[in-house]
């Protein structure tokens, strides 16, 4: 499939590399196409992009790599229902791509996938894990105010744990509508919680409650340190309601995944800092708001305070919304 761009320099619509007609060459380097971040680029509204936080965001990307498996969990069992319900023939912009977790098994199935974030560090781990397999996966740093594709270009866009991290969601949600296709949707994912029993509900309570303590105690270090969140607070759900039609959910049939690492994941999270509303943290408060967290911790669970662990079970969804007529 060939697929058309808008030049980040005419803004003409271009297959890639060169501006047909301007004859920009659209600069790309470990296979990451750069739409943006040119110095005269103006941005029309703030974002938190990743780059401070690359693969510290999944700690499991560097684990599952190592061993060379690959797990995509709720993601590709997302990917494959967007398959097997709309067919492989179709193209998917995936907005905050991240570190790739949903484009790279999107692509897999087939699927032309444009997996755009504003961040090449990020972006760069989706590049390795991709490992140069999918001829049919563009990765493209662009930035979700001002996308560089033409209007109704796209079949779906998919959209998750992105849209939260921009001060205006409006502009960003009027560039999704803008580049969907008459009758396409915006997709986003979902992991619907599963029965648990007894037990494991009362491990996962036990497990979530030392998180919640630990996590307020880094915090609260953090606090009386001058740290500034920098998390915006946006009214994205009141604008897709605006723009999208009530979302309807389609699950995943016989997908179930079962969760026990919660404390290994946000103790990691805090020891790297791999959060968004710690961007603008220097990394020596967070070295030190880490090293007296983790004190505290030892002093209060045990030296072992890092195995406790937690239990959840969940399917996968695809939450769809149509835009509205
Ligand atoms: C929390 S991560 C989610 C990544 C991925 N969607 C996932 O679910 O694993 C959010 C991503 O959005 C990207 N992002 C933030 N603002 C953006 C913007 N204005 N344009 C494009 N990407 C942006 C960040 O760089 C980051 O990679």
């Amino acid at each position: 499939m060939e697929h058309y761009f808008l030049c980040p320099e005419c803004k003409a619509k271009t297959l890639l590399p060169v501006c047909r007609v301007c004859g920009y060459e659209i600069p790309s380097a470990n296979s990451i196409y750069r739409f943006c971040g040119r110095a005269s680029e103006k941005s029309e509204g703030e974002y938190i992009g990743y780059d401070n936080i690359g693969e510290d965001f999944e700690p499991e990307v560097t684990y599952w790599d190592a061993n060379n498996t690959e797990r995509y969990g709720v993601y590709a069992a997302c990917g494959d229902l967007i398959a097997k319900k709309f067919g492989s023939d179709i193209c998917v912009l995936d907005l905050g791509a991240g570190l790739g977790t949903a484009s790279i098994p999107l692509a897999k199935n087939g699927i032309y996938t444009i997996a755009a974030d504003i961040s090449a560090v990020m972006l760069s781990t989706a590049a390795k894990r991709a490992r140069g397999r999918y001829d049919n996966l563009i990765l493209a740093q662009m930035n979700a105010y001002s996308l560089m594709l033409p209007d109704s270009s796209v079949d779906i866009v998919v959209e998750n744990a992105m849209i939260h991290l921009v001060d205006k969601p409006e502009l960003i949600i009027k560039e999704i509508v803008r580049v969907l296709k008459p009758g396409g949707a915006l997709i986003r994912y979902s992991s619907p919680g599963l029965p648990v029993s007894e037990e494991e509900a009362r491990q996962n309570q036990l497990c979530s409650e030392a998180v919640s303590d630990i996590s307020d105690h880094y915090y609260k270090y953090l606090e009386e340190h001058n740290y500034k969140s920098t998390v915006f607070n946006t009214n994205y759900r009141e604008v897709l309601d605006e723009y999208f039609d009530k979302p309807y959910s389609e699950a995943v049939e016989g997908f179930v995944e079962e969760f026990t690492d919660k404390m290994r994941f946000r103790l990691h999270r805090m020891k790297t800092g791999a959060h968004s509303d710690l961007q603008e943290t220097p990394k020596e408060l967070i070295n030190a708001a880490w090293q007296d967290t983790d004190r505290y911790a030892r002093e209060k669970y045990g030296d072992d305070y890092d195995k406790i662990k937690g239990f959840s079970r969940y399917g996968a969804a695809l939450d769809i919304y149509a835009v509205k007529k």
